[in-house]
């Protein structure tokens, strides 16, 4: 199954190839002046330099052909050379049935056995996870769901930051405090017990951060602390251990909130053991260089435009760096996964290291040259102000906050619309979660991802306009139609009038939808998918009668365009990590 402008480049190609050109120049496109035509292929004008003749004289032999077929209602030259298309409702009515019929709603699966592993975790332990933690994980999350569906084996890893300076210093100020036993009494079958621990290293870290910053020697102290632990000496590695598995029960609290997914729960220590052959060998390779008592591996080439600086593998006191882990963590995923494509779903700003890291790996042969490596990098998330978004009191908001924040937000606009009356208080607490969590993605997702956005929880969390509750609003509005038609859900030939048609030619593009999302990794393509269905849904409702229609014929077909247009909200919506309450 394709959308059904592919399927009429198909159509239009061969005119073009009966002409003796490029099939290529049959692309069709959903015409963007729909007051003028359903669809239109420009490409006479770029064929007309190879076929050498004017653009017109070109487009005039490929509508000769088409005007033959039957499938189109109307064929017609504009301006320059543009070719205008419609279709007959009967060749529309006949894809959207196939369409119906799949259950995959036209979408195809490219069912390549092909592994993709995907980096959008990085959040660091010992310290709670905060708004920056957000994008990384929404974007992430969704580009899994979009890759798995089209037929990836796709691998998750949440990638813990757990085996820098930061742990070093950490773990150093325990010991010579002599409080190591807050970390040793700390009882992980207890929440509260776990909280209070989470409490100490939160308030600890920047306390020690900010003593190291001050005092020479005790930075030189939390930096030889960090070499010890990541030699695994005691006490060192088990009060690391210990924090390690307290840290991963919070993350697990936050991604389970927002409905995030990780297949993997690795992070940058577990690759440890991979460094040491690594270095080894790009230093017989030569690829490796000893520079002022550090070891480096020079990754600028000749045409760089911007300075790009040597990535460092070990620091001279022998400390390993963020580099040196992410370079090993790529031998690791070769050797176990043998992935196709590795994708990295973070930070814009990060794009330095990235490219030193792929250059890296390419130079000392770690990966095939047809494995792809992308640094998918997203934007700031800016408040209101335009500045990256903080607490009131000018601090980093946490996640948790951030959350319980938006689902307080998602009751008042309940209230306000008198959603969710007269249901019980679990159900109201649990569609209040899914309108928080609907309003924060899709408010995130709808952006270009390397665009900075601003975070408006009042914007974002309103029932109207383009925002995740008007999206679930209208899904369950739908669902709930059918339900009253007692629709079961086999569709009749559709029978399509005037108000019926914009609808059913919208339902045709979602395979391309899906397609621009999964080749730019932007999830962005499918929310304006969602949003324009929501909205086509909203007018055709408003236009035509459906329940109280007499005409028996007529109203099975337009119960069959509800029931598409619901199992195609849902498909995207789950796609971009989204769930749908049974009602509102
Ligand atoms: N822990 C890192 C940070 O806090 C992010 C990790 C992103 N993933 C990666 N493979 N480098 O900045």
């Amino acid at each position: 199954m394709t959308s059904l402008a592919q399927k009429l480049s198909g159509i239009v190609g061969d005119a073009f190839e009966a002409q003796g050109l490029d099939r290529a120049f049959g692309r069709v496109t959903v015409s963007d002046r729909a007051d003028l035509a359903q669809f239109q292929c420009n490409g006479a004008m770029a064929a007309s330099k190879a076929a050498k003749k004017n653009p017109r004289e070109v487009a005039g032999g490929i509508v000769e052909i088409l005007q033959k077929n039957t499938v189109f209602s109307k064929v017609e030259i504009a301006g320059p050379g543009f070719i205008n298309l419609n279709v007959t409702d009967a060749f529309l009515a006949g894809h959207i049935q196939e369409t119906g019929a799949d259950d995959r709603a036209g979408v195809p699966d490219l069912g390549h056995n092909e592994t993709v592993v995907l980096d959008y975790g990085g959040p660091n332990i010992a310290k709670a996870m905060h708004v920056g933690h957000l994008r990384a994980a929404i974007i992430g999350d969704a580009v899994r769901r979009i890759m798995k569906f089209a037929g990836y084996n796709t691998l998750g890893d949440v990638h813990m930051g757990d085996w820098g300076t930061h742990m070093g210093m950490l773990i150093y100020n325990y010991i010579a405090r002599n409080e190591t036993a807050v970390v040793e009494n700390t009882d992980l079958s207890d929440q509260k017990s776990i909280d209070d621990l989470m409490e100490d290293m939160a308030e600890r870290y920047p306390r020690s951060a900010a003593a190291a910053k001050e005092d020479k020697h005790l930075m030189e102290l939390a930096q030889a602390a960090t070499v010890k632990l990541q030699n695994k000496e005691e006490p060192y590695y088990s009060l690391w251990e210990k924090i390690r598995k307290v840290s991963v029960k919070g993350m697990e609290k936050n991604y389970t909130a927002l409905g995030v997914h990780f297949d993997l729960w690795k992070g940058e220590a577990d690759v440890h053991d991979y460094i040491a052959p690594m270095v080894d060998d790009l230093r017989a390779k030569n690829f490796a260089v000893e520079s002022d008592g550090a070891w480096i591996v020079p990754v600028a080439q000749n045409d760089d435009k911007k300075e790009m600086p040597p990535l460092i593998l070990y620091k001279r006191d022998g400390a390993v760096m963020y580099g040196t882990t992410d370079m090993a963590t790529i031998v690791e995923r070769v050797k176990l996964y043998n992935p196709a494509k590795m994708v990295y779903v973070v930070d814009q700003r990060q794009s330095l290291h990235f490219e030193q890291v792929f250059r890296a790996v390419r130079k000392g042969g770690i990966v095939r040259d047809d494995v792809e490596l992308t640094h998918a990098g997203f934007g700031t998330m800016n408040g209101p102000d335009g500045k990256p978004f903080k607490t009131r009191a000018g601090g980093v908001m946490r996640l948790d906050d951030l959350i319980t924040m938006a689902q307080e937000r998602a009751r008042a606009r309940m209230d306000e619309a008198h959603v969710g009356e007269g249901m019980s208080a679990d159900e109201k607490a649990d569609i209040a979660h899914k309108v928080a969590i609907a309003a924060i993605k899709f408010a995130d997702l709808q952006n270009a991802r390397v665009a900075d956005y601003v975070f408006d929880l009042d914007r974002l969390t309103s029932f109207e306009g383009k925002t995740g509750p008007y999206l679930l609003y209208q899904a369950v509005r739908i669902k709930s139609l059918l339900k009253k038609a007692e629709y079961d859900g086999k569709p009749p030939a559709f029978s399509l009038q005037d108000v019926d048609r914009p609808l059913a030619l919208l339902l045709t593009e979602l395979p391309d939808a899906v397609e621009s999302a999964l080749k730019n990794y932007a999830p962005h393509h499918l929310c304006e998918y969602a949003y324009r269905l929501a909205q086509g849904f909203s007018s055709f409702y408003g236009n035509c009668h459906i329940l109280s229609e007499t005409d028996v014929v007529l109203r099975n077909s337009r119960l069959a365009l509800c029931a598409l247009t619901n199992a195609q909200l849902e498909l995207v919506l789950g796609l971009l990590g989204i769930q749908v309450p049974e009602r509102m």
